[in-house]
């Protein structure tokens, strides 16, 4: 029989978190859904468990290590191992050009997307490791493979992303680690809706660059994400994986 894995998923209560979340659960994977947002958490271990699969909700601040060590420490508990990482919580900024940034909203933006998935990998690789290994999924986007006006934070942290996911794959391949990226483009999740309800043209400004003309959705984010996570995927390692229509290819 396979191995049972067990994935922490950050971020899990929305978006893209929720969608692996869910596709994760339909392929038998016990999941660990983390984040700040314990209405909308519990909401989504429901949905899991209403398919017959095992969810536990931790709430968590990314950004505060004692709370990232406890997610990893409670998913252990619940299912006696960690196998999966989608390392995904984070905010997209103010999306206004760089020198409108407060230090303020640098500090917010760093602190979620870059701190919190370095945190998430220190304590994640470590129970993985003691465990036999495991695989992971940083969640970078197309601002983390070109320039965009409007994210000049954000970009930086998407970057960050795929240079420790890269060097996760040069310094722990040897202890069962794989490490991959995806970077999605602009995809339908609360995330994006919020923002172009606030900026009427944001929508059609998003789209008039990709080749195939519309918005990603979190079920195509989903259905790639676990692909990578699972055991098909057992050679793709250091992989930056765009997932945007087209975007990052013209
Ligand atoms: N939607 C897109 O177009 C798009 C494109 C490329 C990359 N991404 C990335 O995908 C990831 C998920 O975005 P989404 O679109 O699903 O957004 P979303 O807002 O729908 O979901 C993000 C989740 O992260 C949680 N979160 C935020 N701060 C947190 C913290 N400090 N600790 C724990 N949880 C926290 C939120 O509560 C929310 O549930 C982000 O890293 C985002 O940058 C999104």
């Amino acid at each position: 029989m396979a191995e049972q894995h067990t994935a922490i998923v950050t971020g899990g209560a929305s978006g893209l978190g929720r969608a692996v979340t869910l596709k994760l659960a339909e392929q038998g994977v016990n999941v660990s859904i983390v984040d700040i947002s314990e209405e909308a958490g519990n909401d989504v271990v429901q949905e899991v468990e209403s398919h017959g699969a095992s969810a536990i909700f931790v709430k968590a601040d990314v950004t505060k290590p004692d709370e990232v060590k406890n997610y990893v420490d409670k998913t252990v508990e619940a299912f006696g191992a960690v196998t999966m990482f989608f390392n995904n919580a984070g905010i997209s900024g103010s999306g206004k050009k760089f020198l409108e940034h407060s230090i303020e909203d640098i500090d917010q933006v760093l602190n979620i997307n870059l701190h919190g998935m370095l945190y998430g990998i220190k304590y994640v690789v470590e129970a993985m490791i003691k465990n036999g290994g495991g695989s992971i999924v940083n969640t970078s986007s197309s601002a983390g493979l070109v320039g965009q006006v409007g994210v000049g934070t954000y970009s930086a942290t998407k970057h960050a992303t795929i240079g420790i996911t890269k060097t996760i794959v040069a310094e722990y391949a040897s202890e069962g680690i794989r490490a991959n990226a995806v970077a999605p483009g602009a995809t339908e999740t609360p995330m994006v809706e919020e923002y172009m309800k606030n900026n009427p043209q944001a929508k059609e400004v998003a789209i008039d660059p990709v080749p195939q003309k519309r918005l990603g959705t979190a079920e195509e984010v989903a259905e790639l994400v676990a692909f990578l996570l699972g055991d098909k995927a057992n050679y793709i390692n250091g992989a930056v994986v765009p997932i945007d229509g087209g975007f990052t290819a013209v």
